[in-house]
């Protein structure tokens, strides 16, 4: 319970207000600017491999359409690339900076990721215990096991922590939340890579301690004190979609490689390690949704969407048809442990939809209950699948004051909250609940950066945003229903003064 009430705190003390902004700096220290990639000292670097060959964006849906990679040097380096490598180096005004695969609030890049390989030729003939380099395409050996440990054959595990201090640099007490939705959209990435290697991810159940010991991050002397790793989550990988017996963690002796100090001095939040530590736990196991997504039309390969995606900064205002926008909706279905997300949308461009405000229920036992806690005026009229309008208008002037003032949650064809089952989940899931939903919103906004890639359209996360201002506009009072993570979808414009180079 004492948990649950720091949560709650927490939650509400980081809501972004009219009147107040959750408490940051206010200003960049660029002195203290963190470094993006995190390297082991003393540590075996593995080069990994490059390959351009990735099937059909579009297969990856098909169940059974693709067969599975046999696990080897090959099939671990394309997953990597295409989960969490560099998708482009960007250069303007003497920067230069990376863009990843995994989209990343301020491009801050808190998640970090550590794999656990059985005895495999080209990495080591040992089972091995990496952490994987995304500048340079590598892994850095942090243990080599002796002994082989109880893992299914064809399988592998990858754990991803986050480092707050990357996000509190910029973003302050609110930063934990948004780590958790890079979180989440770094699991998506990977889950989107092995896809195109005919591969399953799932996310194990376990302890948030169980992950910490197994990537060494409960050594603390190795890390500065500012910098520490906190878990996230265990991602199982696999050949076959059997589900079986529960994976024997390995004991990670004592690790000899540091890891590299990403500032010189850093500001204090007292207030991330609250929250880190009240949602520790058992990671929850939602019940996933009984809706699949369909397969979608043939558009590019999967590297070809993965290495194009981008936020798009500004958006023309020019519309998006009816069939690409329910598309984008039904993608989000493949996220199907993200099953207490919900969307609540500003329709401005959708030919053959009127303007307005609309919701989207992606789990449809949610139905009633939304209605209830929603404005009693709102009209529910129902344009199927799920789509359901409350209230015809002009939405844009909200949809941009609820979005910090941002225009491109205006001009965007379509931008939405993604409105999840708060206390409800915290009730099943306990603390780690919170962590969890914010999971699984980054994971859906992923994999809807990508279904937009693929349409030839642009999309843009958007973590600035007013918390009550758009739980007021739904008549939304209490823990019900909370608002977590804001997205736009429609056409960018790009910046031509910027400078692009592939990523490797
Ligand atoms: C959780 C999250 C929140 C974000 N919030 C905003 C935002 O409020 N406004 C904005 O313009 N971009 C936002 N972004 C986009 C990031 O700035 C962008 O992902 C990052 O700069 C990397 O660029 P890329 O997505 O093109 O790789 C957000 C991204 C994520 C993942």
């Amino acid at each position: 319970m004492k948990n649950i009430t720091t949560v709650l705190e927490y939650h509400d003390r980081t809501k972004h207000r009219p009147s107040r902004y959750a408490a940051s700096l206010g200003y960049m220290d660029w002195a203290t600017q963190p470094d993006p990639f995190r390297r082991y000292e003393g540590s075996e670097l593995v080069s990994l491999k490059l390959s351009n060959v990735t099937p059909p964006y579009h297969l990856l849906f098909e169940p059974g359409a693709l067969p599975s990679a046999p696990l080897c040097f090959e099939s671990v380096s394309q997953l990597l690339r295409y989960g969490l490598g560099l998708a482009a180096w960007k250069s303007h005004g003497g920067s230069r900076w990376a863009l990843r695969c995994n989209a990343s609030s301020g491009n801050l890049q808190p998640s970090e990721c550590y794999i656990l390989t059985p005895p495999l030729e080209g990495i080591s003939q040992f089972p091995a215990l990496s952490h994987y380099a995304p500048r340079e395409h590598a892994l850095e050996i942090l243990h080599q096991f002796d002994t082989p440990f109880k893992i299914e054959e064809g399988t592998i595990l990858i754990a991803l922590s986050s480092i707050f201090w990357r996000e509190a640099w910029k973003y302050g007490e609110r930063c934990w939340r948004y780590c958790q939705l890079d979180a989440g959209h770094a699991y998506q990435a990977i889950k989107i890579s092995a896809a195109a290697l005919g591969w399953n991810c799932d996310i194990l159940s376990v302890n948030s301690e169980e992950i910490e010991r197994l990537c060494g991050l409960d050594q603390l002397h190795r890390f500065d004190p500012h910098e520490q790793e906190s878990p996230d989550m265990l991602l199982r990988l696999s050949l076959s979609s059997r589900k079986t017996s529960d994976v024997d963690l390995p004991a990670v002796p004592p690790l000899k490689s540091r890891a590299n100090i990403l500032s010189p001095s850093h500001h204090e939040w007292p207030i991330l390690e609250v929250i880190d530590t009240a949602t520790r736990g058992a990671y929850p196991q939602p019940q996933p949704l009984s809706q699949y997504r369909k397969i979608p039309v043939p558009s590019k390969s999967a590297g070809e969407v993965i290495l194009k995606r981008r936020s798009a900064q500004m958006m023309d205002g020019t519309p998006v048809t009816e069939e690409q926008f329910r598309q984008i909706l039904n993608a989000s279905l493949f996220c199907s442990e993200a099953s207490d997300v919900h969307f609540v949308l500003f329709i401005h461009r959708v030919e053959g939809l009127p303007k307005g405000l609309y919701t989207y229920v992606r789990n449809i036992a949610d139905l009633e209950s939304l209605k209830s806690a929603m404005e009693s005026t709102f009209v529910w009229k129902d344009f199927g699948e799920g789509l359901y309008l409350l209230r015809e208008g002009d939405f844009r002037g909200a949809a941009q004051m609820i979005s910090c003032n941002q225009e491109i949650a205006k001009d965007g064809a379509f931008s939405f909250g993604m409105l999840c089952r708060f206390s409800a989940s915290l009730e099943s899931y306990g603390a780690i609940g919170y962590k969890n939903l914010y999971h699984q919103c980054g994971a859906i906004g992923q994999m809807l950066y990508l279904e937009a890639t693929s349409l030839g359209l642009s999309a843009t996360g958007i973590g600035c945003f007013l918390d009550d201002e758009f739980h007021a506009l739904l008549g939304l009072y209490d823990q019900k229903y909370q608002s977590l993570y804001h997205f736009t979808i429609g056409r960018a414009i790009v910046d031509i003064r910027i400078t692009t180079e592939e990523g490797y």
